[in-house]
């Protein structure tokens, strides 16, 4: 049996919910083939738009695989993957999580659905591992349910869907270069004082509070990271003057997109929208380096 997948492009961290909070994107994302086969194992026989390893263990979407067939004790055979990279890699909105998740996503439809939600994102997490030498799960949660996902706690799994408002909008600019993940967590520091985790946690309760409420003024309050942002930031040139643009153009909120270099904006629907992604592309046509823009509905 056969399976093509659409697998998207994911915004996590979403400024205050380091590691838990992440959203899938609408229209962006990476597509894949999948074949069964009667021998075991992943074979991913081909990748276009990007230049990665095809051996299973150095590929997210084999790792995951892997995880899976492992855990699916009914099957005997494998499976073989083309994937058509339409994320690039190393830009912030989840391309490994990409493949990593729909790897899975359609193993499992392929296989009749032997798994839930959360054992996939389990599976899927083996994959981030690699790209990034953490197995976060706040691209591959929202990739798999769609929508706003709150990791409450990576060990154990536990996911928690948060209410995604129809009229909620993101406008993502990636500039073009490159920046690696295990290298955006190694700037991180790992202690924070007490008052910017008072600061922080009162962010992420407001953000969600206000997603479940649709209270957008709440939403845009508390769309703040006063703890990897400042730290982050300095790694993207044009951070400030993208911020004021977004916000200027009335942008409810703006931050990383996951660890950069690819930043995003929030906004109250498509027209708001359309106007940030403007304002974004007439800020970095200052900044001498090349970029692509992207927006959509949530
Ligand atoms: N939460 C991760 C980070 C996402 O910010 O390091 C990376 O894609």
């Amino acid at each position: 049996e056969k399976l093509t997948v659409f697998a998207p492009a994911t915004i996590a961290n979403l400024s205050c919910g380091f590691d838990v909070l992440g959203l899938a994107l609408d229209g962006i994302g990476d597509i894949l083939h999948l074949e069964l086969t009667p021998e075991p194992g992943v074979s991913i026989t081909r990748v276009t738009g990007a230049d990665i390893p095809l051996e299973t263990d150095r590929n997210v979407a084999g790792i995951a695989g892997m995880a899976f067939l492992e855990a699916a004790t009914g099957y005997s055979g494998g499976v073989r993957i083309e994937i058509e990279k339409r994320i690039a890699p190393g830009s912030g909105i989840g391309s490994s999580a990409a493949s990593s998740a729909g790897t899975v996503w359609g193993l499992n439809q392929l296989l009749g659905e032997p798994f839930g939600l959360p054992d996939l994102v389990g599976f899927a997490m083996k994959g981030e591992a690699l790209a990034s030498g953490a197995a976060h799960a706040d691209n591959v949660a929202p990739a798999l349910y769609g929508g706003i996902t709150l990791v409450r706690s990576s060990h154990p799994l536990d996911i928690a869907r948060v209410h995604c408002p129809e009229a909620l909008h993101a406008c993502i600019l990636h500039p073009q270069i490159e920046l690696k993940t295990s290298d955006a967590r190694k700037v991180l520091r790992t202690s924070i004082p007490l008052s910017k985790g008072i600061r922080q946690w009162g962010n992420v309760g407001g953000l969600v509070t206000g997603l479940f409420t649709e209270d957008f003024g709440l939403i845009s309050r508390s769309l703040e990271d006063c703890i990897i942002e400042p730290v982050r930031s300095l790694l993207i040139p044009g951070f400030d003057t993208l911020r004021e643009a977004a916000l200027a153009a009335g942008a409810l909120g703006f931050g990383i997109s996951g660890s950069g270099p690819s930043v995003y904006a929030l906004t109250h629907g498509a027209d708001t929208a359309e106007a940030v992604s403007r304002a974004l592309g007439k800020a970095y046509d200052a900044i001498d380096i090349p970029y692509t823009l992207h927006h959509g509905p949530v």
